[in-house]
């Protein structure tokens, strides 16, 4: 059968190799769904997330459009693996802190436990350095619920040299076939 793969995108620039990772998801018969956060509109469309995923992407929690579907708890239900690509440092500080404000992060928290959650953050050097940010990545790494994807060491969008590169669709996408 199918599986579900619910895929949260933030606004970071490496949302643009999240389109590949969803080809490759659909290709390989997987259901995709996608979850953005507002600011992630900015990087890259709904509509290409829609178009390349067959399904329709949400980002409002709070439509009543019937055609918007995606209800938190509904959605929760389907997912059978989720993944955050990329997963920014405002995102990954307030799912490490509970904070609910969003239709991702709000998925994110009421997600089963037996479902699984991979993350694959993509930042600036300075950013994955930040010790608040190194904190909130030890504190959900302890929980042992959340999978990191740490990010890899190259030259950034911002053009300097270091670690904070999302890893390639690839390898996120070969790490989603062996965790499902
Ligand atoms: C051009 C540009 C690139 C950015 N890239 C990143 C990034 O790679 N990682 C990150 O954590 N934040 C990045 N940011 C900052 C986030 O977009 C910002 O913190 C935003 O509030 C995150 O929102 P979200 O977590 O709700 O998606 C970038 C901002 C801009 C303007």
């Amino acid at each position: 059968m199918k599986k579900n793969v619910l895929v949260g995108v933030c606004a970071g620039i490496a949302s643009y190799k999240t389109c590949e990772l969803i080809r490759l998801l659909v290709k390989d018969n997987f259901n995709v769904k996608v979850i953005m956060t507002e600011s992630s509109t900015k990087f890259v469309t709904p509509l290409v997330f829609q178009t390349l995923s067959n399904n329709l992407v949400c980002l409002d929690m709070f439509s009543l459009a019937k055609e918007d579907g995606i209800k938190h708890i509904e959605i929760t239900d389907w997912t059978d693996i989720c993944v955050v690509a990329p997963l920014t440092a405002n995102t990954l500080s307030k799912i490490a802190n509970g904070i609910c404000d969003n239709l991702l992060t709000t998925v994110i928290c009421a997600l089963p436990q037996n479902k699984k959650i991979i993350f694959a953050p993509a930042m600036n050097t300075n950013m994955w350095k930040n010790p608040i940010i190194q904190e909130n990545v030890e504190k959900l790494k302890q929980l042992k619920r959340y999978t990191f994807l740490n990010p890899a060491e190259g030259v950034l969008a911002c053009g300097a040299y270091g670690e904070g590169r999302m890893l390639e669709p690839e390898e996120i996408y070969k790490k989603i076939q062996i965790s499902i």
